[in-house]
C-alpha cells in the first residue's frame, strides 16, 4: 500500500501534485472565478465581517500563518493568526462579524476543537479547512471546506499542509471576489496561476536528488536553522518543524529580519543555515535584503543552502548549495519552496536511522488537550 515506496512519507510527498490538483477540482469555472458554494456561510456575512482569526496547532498553524499574508494582501480584512492551545485560554476578543478559521488535517485535533467551540460560543462564525470527511471540527462548524489531499498516513504531514495553503488561497481569494476589493485584476490572475500550480510542484519534485545527497552530508549536523522572509518566514518554521520531528535535530525557523536582533549570534563555523529567498520580482526590497542576510552568515563562515526562484542568479555567489524553484506569483511561492525542505527531512531522518512514518513520541492526531 506504499505503492512502491519505503515510507509512507515518500509517497505523500510524491502525490503532492495531485493533492493540489484535486483541491483546486471543480472550484474554479470556466470564467475563471471561483465557486465556492459549499462555504454555506451567506456572502453578506462574508461582506460584513471585520476580522479574520485563524486557529490551528503544528503545521496547519504554519498554513495558517501563510493565509495571513494573503487575505490580508488580497482583502483588506484584518488577520490574526493563533496557536489553538494558545487561543481560548487568553478571552480572546470575538464576535457576530468575527470569521474564524479553524485548519486541521485530522479534524479531531483537541486543542483546535475546543477552539472551535468557543469561537461559536462568542457567536463568531467558523470555517474549518479540513481533510477527514466527517471528522469532529467540520461537524462542531458552521461550513468546512474540504481539502482533497486523500488519507496521509505518515505521522509528518506533507501533502495535508500544500492542500492547506490551497483551501486556504481559495478562500482568501473567494473573500476577495465577493467584497470587490481594489485587488480585482490580481486576484483574477492569481486564480489562473493556481490552477497551474501543480505542474510547478511537480516540476520541484523532479529536481529532488542534488538536496537528497546533501541531507545525507548533514548527517552528523546537530543544529540546522531555517530563515526566510514574508511568506517564506512560516516556510522556514515549517522547515524547521519537520526536521525536529523527523530527524530529532534541533532545528529554528527565523524572520530573517530578525537575524540581527539575536539570532546572529548562533552562526558559526560551517552550521547549515537554509534560506528561502523571496522572489526578486514580487519583492525586490526583501529580496535584496535577504541577500544581504546570506553575505552576513557566509562571512561568519556558516554554510548557506539557499532556495531560490529559477533566473535569480543575484544569490548564486553566496550560495554553497542552491536549491532552484519555479517562478509562481509572490503569495504562492510556499506551495513550491515547502516541498525542498520536506524531502530534505525525510533524507535526513534516513540517514540518521530513525522511523520515517512514525517518529518517536509522536501521535498521527492529538485528541488530547
Ligand atoms: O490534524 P491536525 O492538522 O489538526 O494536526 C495538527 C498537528 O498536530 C500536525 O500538523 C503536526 O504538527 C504534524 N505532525 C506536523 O508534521
Amino acid at each position: 500500500e506504499k505503492g512502491g515506496y519505503d515510507y509512507f512519507m515518500l509517497k505523500e510527498i510524491a502525490e503532492q501534485p495531485k493533492a493540489v490538483a484535486d483541491t483546486l477540482l471543480g472550484r474554479i469555472d470556466v470564467a475563471g472565478s471561483l465557486t465556492l458554494d459549499e462555504i454555506r456561510i451567506p456572502a453578506e456575512v462574508l461582506r460584513e465581517a471585520t476580522k479574520v482569526v485563524i486557529v490551528a496547532c503544528g503545521t496547519a498553524f504554519h498554513a495558517g500563518l501563510i493565509a495571513k499574508y494573503a487575505i490580508e494582501h488580497w482583502t483588506r480584512i484584518p488577520c490574526e493568526v493563533e496557536l489553538a492551545s494558545e487561543f481560548r485560554y487568553r478571552d480572546p476578543i470575538l464576535d457576530e462579524r468575527t470569521l474564524v478559521i479553524a485548519i486541521s488535517q485530522s479534524g479531531e485535533t483537541m486543542d483546535t476543537l475546543m477552539a472551535v467551540r468557543h469561537a461559536r460560543e462568542q457567536g463568531a462564525r467558523v470555517l474549518a479547512i479540513c481533510n477527514t470527511n466527517g471528522s469532529t471540527i467540520p461537524r462542531e462548524s458552521d461550513a468546512v471546506l474540504y481539502t482533497h489531499a486523500g488519507p496521509e498516513v505518515a505521522v509528518a504531514s506533507t501533502k495535508a499542509f500544500l492542500t492547506q495553503l490551497v483551501a486556504c488561497y481559495l478562500v482568501a481569494l473567494y473573500l476577495g471576489q465577493v467584497r470587490g476589493t481594489q485587488a480585482g485584476d490580481e486576484i483574477r490572475a492569481v486564480i489562473r496561476d493556481l490552477a497551474e500550480i501543480s505542474t510547478a510542484v511537480e516540476r520541484v519534485l523532479e529536481t529532488m536528488e542534488p538536496v537528497r545527497e546533501l541531507a545525507r552530508s548533514l548527517a552528523a549536523k546537530n543544529t540546522v536553522l531555517f530563515l526566510g522572509r514574508h511568506v517564506g518566514y512560516p516556510v522556514a518554521l515549517e522547515g524547521a518543524l519537520k526536521l525536529k520531528e523527523l530527524a530529532y535535530m534541533h532545528a529554528e525557523g527565523f524572520a530573517a529580519g530578525e537575524l540581527k536582533h539575536g539570532p546572529i549570534a548562533l552562526i558559526d563555523e560551517d552550521l547549515p543555515v537554509v534560506v528561502v529567498v523571496p522572489s526578486p520580482r514580487g519583492h525586490s526590497v526583501l529580496h535584496d535584503k535577504i541577500v544581504s542576510n546570506i553575505q552576513e552568515i557566509r562571512a561568519r563562515g556558516a554554510r548557506t543552502i539557499v532556495i531560490a526562484e529559477e533566473g535569480d542568479e543575484t544569490v548564486s555567489p553566496y550560495a554553497d548549495h542552491l536549491i532552484r524553484i519555479p517562478v509562481t506569483p509572490a503569495l504562492l511561492q510556499p506551495l513550491v519552496a515547502t516541498v525542498p525542505l520536506q524531502v530534505f527531512a525525510c533524507e535526513l531522518a534516513t540517514a540518521r536511522g530513525n522511523e520515517v512514518d512514525q517518529p518517536r513520541n509522536l501521535a498521527k492526531s492529538v485528541t488530547v488537550e
